[in-house]
């Protein structure tokens, strides 16, 4: 039986929307509610206490809308409130972590012997990624590496200019980055500077972003738990906690001139 309930993401602000974005185009079928945290972005430099709590209020709202299930479109977020939602929301619907697919990705690829993280403060500090590399695969280095002025940057609409440049050439310059074959862009915010990533290191290292990876997982978990709409019913809705100019412009890129963006308090 066909499900057209919609699929709640949430994230600080635009970082999301790369992850959103790669859910439509794999899953066409699928009405999306998008929650923009943008009273509170970036979530980089917050306790993790705090990330969760944001996170619960959020995921609640989703949740009043009907969603059947819910995709943590963060890494901050997901590093620091899964295990509260997960559990918070059990037996009700699935929650699916941006963390969890990366790892898959990265340590299928038995190419890569060292790779960078870079993420914000509060991903980092988590030790998330590194305590899981470490646990699935010994053998893989890792580098990591808080890049906090990069998600306000991006979120500002800065990208592919010179402030990026010299931003990004401050923090990949980082001497633990000489030999990595690999980076882990940790932060949903990031595809929006892959490419100015890939230049930087000349094309040589393997990128590897969130978007698609959790696209496929909520494939996977949709198919499995019998969730699929079988037709498009209703548009996509996208909320903010506040209005801004920057996440207007950026739903308009990801999704089009139509979007449906509203501004809520929760
Ligand atoms: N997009 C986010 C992440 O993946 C959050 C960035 C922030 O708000 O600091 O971590």
């Amino acid at each position: 039986m066909a499900n057209h309930k919609p699929i709640g993401i949430f994230d600080s602000g635009i970082g999301g929307l790369t992850v959103a974005s790669a859910i439509s185009k794999l899953l066409p079928n699928e009405q999306l509610i998008y929650f923009g945290d943008t009273a509170h972005v970036p979530y980089g430099d917050k306790s993790a206490t705090l990330i969760q709590s944001y996170a619960l209020n959020i995921t609640r709202f989703l949740l009043q809308q009907q969603c059947k299930a819910l995709v943590i479109a963060c890494n901050t977020a997901s590093a620091a409130a899964y295990e509260t939602l997960r559990d918070a929301h059990k037996g009700k619907v699935p929650v699916i972590n941006v963390i969890d697919p990366m790892i898959e990705a990265v340590i299928a690829d038995d190419e890569i012997k060292k790779v960078g993280i870079i993420a914000t403060k509060a991903t980092i500090a988590s030790g998330v990624y590194q305590e899981k590399l470490t646990r699935r695969k010994p053998a893989l280095k890792y580098e990591a590496l808080a890049t906090p002025l990069l998600a306000s940057m991006i979120e500002e609409g800065f990208y592919n200019n010179n402030v990026s440049t010299a931003v990004l050439q401050q923090y990949l310059s980082h001497a633990g980055f000489a030999d990595i074959d690999a980076m882990i862009l940790a932060c949903t915010h990031y595809p929006l500077i892959k490419p100015e990533i890939d230049l930087f290191f000349k094309h040589r290292i393997k990128i590897f972003d969130s978007a698609m990876v959790v696209a496929h997982k909520l494939q996977t978990i949709l198919a499995k738990e019998n969730l699929f709409a079988s037709k498009r019913l209703a548009s996509d809705i996208f909320y903010v906690s506040d209005f801004t100019k920057s996440f207007e412009e950026s739903t308009k890129t990801f999704f089009g001139n139509a979007t449906h963006l509203k501004q809520i308090t929760i």
